[in-house]
């Protein structure tokens, strides 16, 4: 197969772990035949510099001409100060409107050889929950600013039945092949917004009737995914409390660097590791690619890949066994960034 994939390295980390996941596409490219065609595009900081836009239209049209999109990560703390629209971040923002990537799926997956998880050992058996976060819509893109004399600033959380619906319908597909549970996170008991996603998501389960869906303020889910992460399969939410949650279910596989992420559009999706720019280990070779790698693995199943993909996630399990690990996971390993993406690349090689 030939697959377009426009990467964006983007900022901090993001050019570090992009180049071991292209490596190791490369790789399994090699292996079964594909043709995977890298078009490397500019955002973020990067962009700003050179274009005073961190998502210049020309990266937004490649993007939408490609098969799928590879992201490192994107964020600045010197362009704080800048002013809406032209932070880093907003052009991550911008991107994700753009290509319609309305469902962001992030799977917490325990490796149950990492010992650095700071959750007890019994309470992370048989943990294995996706979460679903919307992704286009809520705080993120409502309507937002400053009063006149700038003592007041607001951002608008606005969500439409047909926003819900859309990601309702892919949260709920994703149980029926799963342990057949929803659990919907919302502030319902506060905000309006939530009462429309309830009344939605409840309306819709009556098509789906092997799906058991339950109803969770955001405060309470903050603290079952730590004393109950088992509890959880499918777990369906906004934009911001999706936000919050996942970095937060993070500390259940110990690391936020080896979180992966799909967020799938309208036409293409785009595939990113959770973490951010990580701007303190930039260019120390030190972070973890696994996050960027199993973000790619994701995009393999997304072209139905699925050989390719289950060789690479064998691969990864089998760099963590063999403790070719980052110390994010890794308590005092001198393992590099690099490392892991050759031992990777060298596994689907041999295998
Ligand atoms: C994420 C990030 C982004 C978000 C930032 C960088 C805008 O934290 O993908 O989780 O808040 O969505
Ligand atoms: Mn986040």
């Amino acid at each position: 197969m030939k697959k377009n994939v426009v990467v964006i390295e983007g900022d901090g980390i993001g050019p570090e772990v992009i180049k071991q996941a292209i490596k190791v596409l490369n790789s399994i490219g090699e292996k079964f035949c594909h043709n995977f065609m890298i078009k490397k595009m500019i955002a973020g900081s990067k962009a700003i510099e050179k274009f005073g836009n961190p998502m210049p239209k020309k990266t937004i049209d490649s993007c939408l001409k490609s098969d799928a999109v590879l992201f490192g990560s994107i964020g600045n703390s010197k362009y704080d100060h800048y002013p809406i629209g032209m932070r880093p971040e907003d052009g991550l923002l911008k991107l994700r409107k753009k290509m319609g990537l309305y469902c962001n799926i992030r799977p917490i997956i325990p490796y149950s050889n990492i010992e650095k998880s700071p959750i007890k050992k019994e309470r992370l058996k048989k943990v294995n929950f996706l979460i679903y976060r919307e992704l286009t819509g809520g705080i993120y893109f409502g309507e937002k600013g400053r009063s006149k004399n700038g003592k007041e600033a607001y951002d608008y959380c606005v969500y439409s039945k047909k926003e819900i619906e859309r990601i309702g319908k892919m949260a709920f597909q994703a149980a029926l092949s799963r342990k057949k549970k929803i659990s919907l996170v919302d502030k319902a008991n506060v905000l309006e917004t939530s009462r429309l996603w309830r009344e939605v998501i409840k309306k819709m389960s009556s098509n789906y009737p092997d799906v058991y869906l339950e109803f969770l303020y955001i405060d309470n889910a903050a603290m079952q995914i730590i004393l109950n992460p088992k509890k959880f399969d499918v777990i369906l939410t906004d934009n911001m409390f999706g936000d919050i949650l996942s970095d937060e279910a993070s500390v259940i596989t110990s690391s936020l660097g080896l979180l992966p992420s799909a967020s799938i559009g309208k036409n293409q999706s785009l595939f990113e590791p959770v973490h951010g720019s990580y701007p303190q280990a930039e260019g120390k070779n030190i972070a973890n690619p696994l996050g960027c790698i199993l973000s790619a693995s994701m995009m393999l199943e997304y072209f139905g890949m699925y050989k390719e993909k289950i060789l690479l996630e064998k691969a990864v399990k089998s760099s963590i066994e063999e403790k070719i690990c980052t110390s994010d996971i890794i308590d005092s390993s001198f393992v590099t960034t690099e490392e892991v993406g050759n031992y990777i690349e060298k596994y689907i090689k041999d295998h």
